[in-house]
């Protein structure tokens, strides 16, 4: 519609993407090949098929599936620099873009070889176009918190690449209580802190990783409108929502689009954006997802202009960076 028409030439911030979840079919089919991976899909249309979700942990399965294919430098630098290709083409100056190590750990694929391709994308696009990227280390709240913590301490040698950690995957048996050592040293390191929180999780655990973890930002958060009180507070601290819509209807949080309370949350004054998670597994990229609220919920103009600058004034930039970009 218009209103993403005029968005897309407009500079963007993307602040929630896994770019394990922008792997797309043809680059996954092709890396399975060169490393002689097995995988139950031989054709796009095969991947396509099954990419059809219950929940988050039906998706959880098929994207740590298709993150094995990636073992070395080249395969990391194609996998960023495709990423960083749709920011070009979809105006996304600046994104923060989340990593997991921990998902390759399996395959043996140290850190150093994981960020040696990450880096030669990121410079590339940077002087190529003087793209805007920072990288967020997110743990993975399936494994245990010592792991994490081991982790943690292994990029210690690659400080410099991280503006921020995470935490992802599974949600509903891994609470952000079980995390607070690891964000304690996260944060007596010099990290931003931010976590997945209220996705399929209750709103509890929103609070729970404002008050136990001490986060900035929450990544999802939209069963903040289950509890009241924590809206109240949300809006009043700016506390950035880093939303994803069209995740959220593929992975059931809500049944259809028009059903997704995103533009009440903006209209009650919480900081939220829009992002697009894992833009492979979920039918779009940054856009998409734009359009997807002008024509399911009718975002007008005036909300989109909003939800951009949102974008800008959550990213873990200093103020006067995001003027430039804005
Ligand atoms: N890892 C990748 N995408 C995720 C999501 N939507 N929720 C939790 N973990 C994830
Ligand atoms: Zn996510």
């Amino acid at each position: 519609g218009p209103v993403t028409q005029w968005l897309a030439e407009m500079p963007k911030a993307e602040l929630h993407l896994h770019l394990d979840g922008s792997l797309r079919a043809p680059r996954l089919l092709q890396l399975a090949a060169k490393h002689g991976v097995d995988l139950p899909y031989t054709s796009v249309e095969e991947v396509e098929a099954a990419y059809n979700f219950s929940d988050l942990q039906s998706f959880l399965d098929l994207y740590y599936l298709g993150a094995s294919v990636l073992r070395d430098a080249e395969d990391f630098y194609l996998l960023m620099k495709d990423y960083l290709d749709v920011c070009r083409q979809q105006k996304i100056v600046h994104c923060e873009i989340m990593v997991e190590p921990q998902t390759y750990l399996p395959q043996g694929v140290d850190l150093s070889v994981v960020l040696a391709g990450f880096d030669r994308a990121i410079v590339e696009a940077h002087e190529g176009w003087g793209q805007s990227v920072q990288l967020i280390l997110s743990f993975l709240r399936h494994l245990p918190e010592a792991d994490c913590i081991a982790m943690l301490e292994a990029a210690d040698l690659y400080r410099k690449h991280f503006c921020a950690i995470g935490l992802a995957s599974a949600e509903k048996d891994f609470p952000p209580a079980n995390f607070q050592t690891l964000y304690r040293e996260a944060k007596n390191r010099g990290y931003e802190l931010t976590a997945h929180a209220g996705e399929e999780g209750p709103a509890s655990f929103i609070r729970d990783a404002l008050e136990l973890l001490s986060v900035s930002r929450i990544d999802h958060g939209v069963r903040a409108v289950e509890d009241e009180g924590l809206l109240d507070h949300l809006a009043a601290n700016r506390v950035p929502l880093t939303v994803c819509p069209l995740s959220n209807v593929r992975l059931c949080v809500y049944d259809e689009m028009s059903e997704h309370r995103i533009l009440e949350l903006l209209e009650r004054g919480l900081c939220v954006t829009v992002n697009s998670d894992d833009p492979a597994y979920f039918g779009g990229d940054l856009l998409e997802n734009f359009a997807a609220l002008e024509s399911d919920l009718g975002m007008t103009r005036e909300q989109a202009l909003v939800l951009v600058r949102n974008g800008f004034e959550a990213a873990y930039l200093p103020s006067e960076a995001k003027m430039a970009l804005d």
